[in-house]
């Protein structure tokens, strides 16, 4: 099962010193130890980056050019809410586009950003598996299906108020 403690920034920075370490000379692990960072972190703050950069002895503009180039990849904490919009094929010609403008409208953010109050971030994924009953959207884990432009704003309430 997985823990929903999550751990402190100094145990994250102590266990980055010995991913760094398990790396040592290899600057073409530079995607996986941000990957790492990514999955650990849950997002890519700017001081881990020049830790890297220094550790690694790989430029800090390399590191921050890999990081601003993979949307997989954020420089700001994901929020509360992860919302992601399937911009696949079945989604697109269903009408992702306007759904996906509708979340910028409501949430006042673009793609691949979060809210001011960390609550929610927006992201564009590809097939989310479920064409049938496009347009998909995904919330944390679960998927949102048939999306229309007119459920938004009551979704987003939802889950402003679960989170209450
Ligand atoms: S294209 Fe969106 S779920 Fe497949």
């Amino acid at each position: 099962m997985e823990s929903t403690v999550k751990k402190c920034r100094c145990d994250l920075d102590a266990e980055l010193e010995k991913v760094i370490a398990r790396h040592e000379g290899k600057k073409d692990d530079l995607i996986e130890v941000l990957y790492w960072v990514q999955e650990n972190y849950g997002y890519i703050p700017k001081d881990v980056q020049l830790i890297i950069s220094e550790k690694m002895d790989i430029p800090f503009s390399k590191i921050s050019g890999v990081v601003t180039f993979y949307h997989l990849f954020s420089l700001k904490p994901k929020g509360k809410y992860e919302i992601s919009l399937c911009r696949g094929t079945a989604c697109h010609v269903r009408g992702a586009s306007r759904v996906l403008e509708r979340f910028e409208k409501e949430l006042g953010i673009k793609t691949h950003d979060t809210t001011n109050d960390n609550m929610f971030s927006l992201e564009v994924v590809r097939c989310l598996g479920a064409c049938g009953l496009a347009p998909v959207v995904k919330i944390n884990k679960e998927s949102r299906v048939r999306m229309k432009t007119d459920l938004v704003p009551g979704i987003i309430n939802e889950l402003k108020n679960a989170a209450k």
